[in-house]
């Protein structure tokens, strides 16, 4: 009950700040500011049951157990073939829900406005509070908020809040949703007199070196029976210190809201970059008879912006490539219950490969992922539908198209303008009414929408390629003669053509769209199993010839060749597609189909496999061989990778990859003698040699001018022996929620990884801690992400750590059968 407590004496803080405030400080006050806004994931209570479908059926027989959201409970079942979520929804079965949870609100609080917000529920929530029914939401993706304080007991008499859950009906998701409360829950509680709920919106009209004009449009809503008269400062902040600030005397009328406009300028503003994602914060105070009564945070970027016909994008007057991956928001073994350090560490893996986009495919994310993209520096595609009112699968939100789009996508928009990462505005993904009058006529109201929301970033739609091409016609090549634009495309609707893969029509952009500037919505969808290779003397399986035909000239084990050589039919290699991108400044950059694996859509749909092969890292975080190509081509990292591993049959033909970059040549030895020196020619992207395989060292040379770069080796491993314990932070928050991932490597007797591995491996953890998730990324396994045991892939295997609430020292072991022991000990603070 932490974040009760905090919140009792929040309100009596707020009220102590709010007179320290005005006497003395003009510094952001982080405690008022969490005061305001509290968490409310602890201690709820949950039962799984499709039979309970009337909240007055719960009885006192009815079993709970107690967890904290966010919460997803597929990620705990089963993986089960004929499961109604089917291939799609990665086998995991959704079900029906309930949550409850008990609370006390201070007695001082019965004079406020408490609202509770849920950042997104999938799906289909429903929620009461002491009885009282609060509303349904179906979809899973938006935030939503209910002002409760009209039901509550306050003092020392309890409320309740029940939470249904329908996630029953099946299938409604071509990918792996999850199903529960899978994202932050808060409880918010203000004055009568308050910024309104996403009641801020900051834009950055000019922006030049010397200065920055910056408008704000705030809503208060006065909640009081008479009308008032209040004062409302805007002040900025870079970091802690003031920058500027701007005062409005107004009057409100009694239960009414009232948007002010203010604005400000800034000096020698310091803009936001993907380099350098430099944020401000606008502080909203609003003062009532010399007190202030409510203050709100919301944190922007100053940049500048453009796409342009010929030069791409122009971000802050620079041409920048958007060189972006589209993620779902699954968090592999985590399943769906958000953590903020699982998605950081996501967005650190991605960083380092050199990706500075995301988009967020497609559905609204959890804010914590634009929060994050803000800091970190990306540029973002905040997407918000897969599907129009024509369903992509028979319970989608199709079904509540009519009733919910306008709400969810004007809540998106109101929930995500002031991010700074935010730069494109999707209203879709390969929408099935895109080829028909009824869909160019959904795309004006979309588009109205946005543009009545915000006019400061353009408007796409991941549409199929513009000629209609079917994604199962592989032969069809862009011509220009077969070009039957389509109707949304023609209709002006868009301020950038998207469009998903036909990576062939992009240099014909110009052509076809003379007026409209160009990003590539999603691009590739290469199929790669990490670690794992078909050699030239293998017959390569270049699967899957239709995704929606049974598998069936691939490898036993659906095992997929992790040499950039395999892809989805309507897709390409990541070479081709990059190649095109690389070429051209008026081709803004893409979207790659994706950064990392996700559970479901296993393509082709086929039992055993579970989850995606499009990803540049695996389900677990480790990085397929493609990623180095990226690293080579879009870091200032010196590179050198080589692959595959160098445990082959005697005599076997292998082909050896290297991506390298600063350097015009490299030389491969094997076991000390060369075996040639090759370089890239023309806009090769690797370079190959051929040769027998022979067991020993593999060492490759990278040189300038005749001096070497980069030397890096591969030798062949003996028996798995021992293993090896890595964590990506040995020091974690004691704060229940922060991770630990620790990398399980099997090595060999002389510490050289087993590149073919796959013993199982045994975790247990001492201390006040647990073990969260176990994932190896193997698309075929079956084995529970939420045991305490796992079998590894190609020599690798991943085990989470989470903290509990009191510090101290975990212990984590791994052991399996035959092989040495390893610990590795995790400091909690
Ligand atoms: C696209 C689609 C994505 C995913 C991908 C797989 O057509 O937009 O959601 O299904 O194909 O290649």
């Amino acid at each position: 009950m932490k974040n009760e407590r905090k919140y009792l004496s929040g309100s009596l803080t707020l009220l102590m700040l709010a007179v320290i405030t005005l006497f003395s400080s003009c510094k952001k006050n982080e405690e008022a500011f969490s005061s305001r806004k509290v968490s409310f994931n602890s201690d709820w209570s949950f039962h799984l049951n499709d039979s309970i479908v009337d909240k007055d059926t719960i009885g006192a027989s009815t079993k709970w157990r107690t967890l904290n959201v966010p919460h997803d409970w597929s990620i705990e079942g089963k993986f089960d073939e004929k499961s109604p979520a089917g291939y799609g929804g990665g086998s995991l079965n959704g079900g029906l829900g309930w949550y409850k949870k008990t609370f006390k609100v201070a007695a001082e609080d019965s004079t406020k406005v408490t609202s509770i917000t849920f950042d997104g529920v999938y799906k289909n929530s429903e929620v009461w509070v002491n009885g009282h029914y609060l509303g349904k939401r179906p979809n899973g993706y938006i935030g939503f908020q209910y002002q409760i304080s009209q039901y509550l007991n306050y003092g020392e008499k309890e409320n309740e809040i029940i939470v249904k859950v329908d996630n029953s009906k099946q299938p409604n998701s071509r990918w792996y949703s999850g199903s529960g409360i899978f994202r932050n829950v808060w409880l918010e509680t203000t004055d009568k007199l308050h910024v309104a709920q996403w009641g801020t919106y900051v834009t950055t009209p000019k922006v030049t070196a010397e200065k920055a004009s910056v408008n704000f449009e705030t809503t208060i809503q006065n909640q009081n029976s008479d009308s008032k008269k209040a004062i409302v400062t805007t002040t900025i902040y870079k970091e802690d210190t003031k920058v500027t600030s701007v005062t409005q005397n107004i009057t409100i009328a009694a239960n009414a809201n009232q948007t002010l406009k203010q604005s400000a300028e800034v000096e020698s503003p310091i803009l936001w970059s993907d380099e350098k994602p430099e944020l401000y914060t606008a502080v909203t105070e609003i003062s009532l008879d010399d007190k202030i009564v409510d203050q709100y945070k919301t944190n922007f970027g100053i940049r500048d912006f453009k796409f342009d016909l010929d030069k791409g994008f122009l971000l802050n007057g620079k041409q920048v490539k958007i060189k972006g991956v589209c993620m779902h928001h699954d968090l592999g073994p985590l399943g769906s219950a958000i953590n903020t350090r699982a998605i950081e560490r996501q967005l650190e893996i991605l960083k380092e490969m050199g990706v500075n986009g995301i988009r967020t495919s497609h559905n609204p994310p959890a804010p914590e992922l634009l929060d994050l993209c803000d800091k970190m520096g990306f540029i973002v595609m905040d997407e918000a539908f897969d599907m129009w009112k024509q369903s992509k699968t028979k319970y989608d939100y199709g079904n509540d198209w009519d009733r919910w789009h306008k709400q969810d996508l004007t809540d998106q928009l109101l929930r995500d303008r002031n991010h700074a990462s935010i730069f494109i505005w999707s209203i879709g993904n390969e929408i099935p009414q895109q080829w028909d009058e009824s869909g160019v006529k959904i795309a004006k109201e979309l588009a109205a929408i946005v543009r009545q929301y915000d006019k400061t970033r353009p408007l796409t739609q991941a549409m199929n390629p513009p000629v209609n091409m079917n994604i199962d016609d592989v032969t069809l090549q862009f011509e220009k003669k077969n070009v039957q634009v389509n109707p949304i495309a023609a209709s002006g609707i868009l301020d950038l053509i998207g469009y998903n893969y036909a990576h062939q029509t992009y240099e014909h952009h110009k052509e076809n769209f003379p007026k409209t500037p160009f990003i590539a919505t999603e691009t590739t969808s290469g199929l790669e199993t990490r670690g794992y290779y078909d050699n030239v003397s293998d017959v390569v399986k270049k699967w899957p010839v239709r995704w929606d035909l049974k598998f069936t000239d691939g490898n036993p084990g659906n095992t997929v060749s992790a040499y950039d050589q395999v892809q989805a039919p309507w897709g390409s290699t990541h070479e081709a597609t990059w190649k095109v991108i690389k070429k051209h400044d008026y081709l803004s950059g893409m979207y790659i189909w994706t950064g990392f694996d996700y559970i479901g859509e296993p393509t082709p749909y086929e039992w055993p496999s579970v989850s995606s092969y499009f990803g540049i890292v695996d389900l677990a975080g480790f990085p397929k061989d493609v990623y180095y190509m990226y690293q080579s081509e879009w870091t200032d990292k010196t590179v050198l990778h080589i692959f595959p591993h160098w445990n082959w049959k005697a005599g076997q033909t292998v082909d050896v990859w290297a991506y390298y970059n600063k350097a015009d040549e490299v030389e491969l030895f094997l076991n000390g003698k060369s075996v040639g020196i090759r370089s890239k020619k023309g806009d090769d992207l690797h370079v190959m040699w051929r040769i027998p395989f022979q067991a020993g060292t593999l060492k490759a040379v990278s040189r300038k001018n005749g001096k070497t770069v980069l030397e890096t080796e591969i030798k062949t491993a003996g028996n798995p022996d021992n293993l090896k314990l890595t964590a990506d932070r040995s020091t974690i928050k004691a704060d229940g929620n922060d991770l630990s991932f620790v990398t399980v490597d099997i090595l060999d007797a002389n510490g050289i990884l087993a590149p073919n591995a796959n013993n199982e491996i045994n975790f247990s953890l001492k201390g006040n801690g647990k073990i969260v998730g176990v994932c190896s990324g193997d698309p075929v396994s079956h084995e529970s992400y939420k045991g305490s045991k796992h079998t590894a892939l190609n020599g690798k295997c991943l085990v989470i750590v989470q903290s509990d609430t009191k510090s101290g020292r975990l212990e984590l072991t791994a052991k399996a059968n035959g092989l040495k022991s390893a610990t590795i000990v995790i400091t909690t603070e």
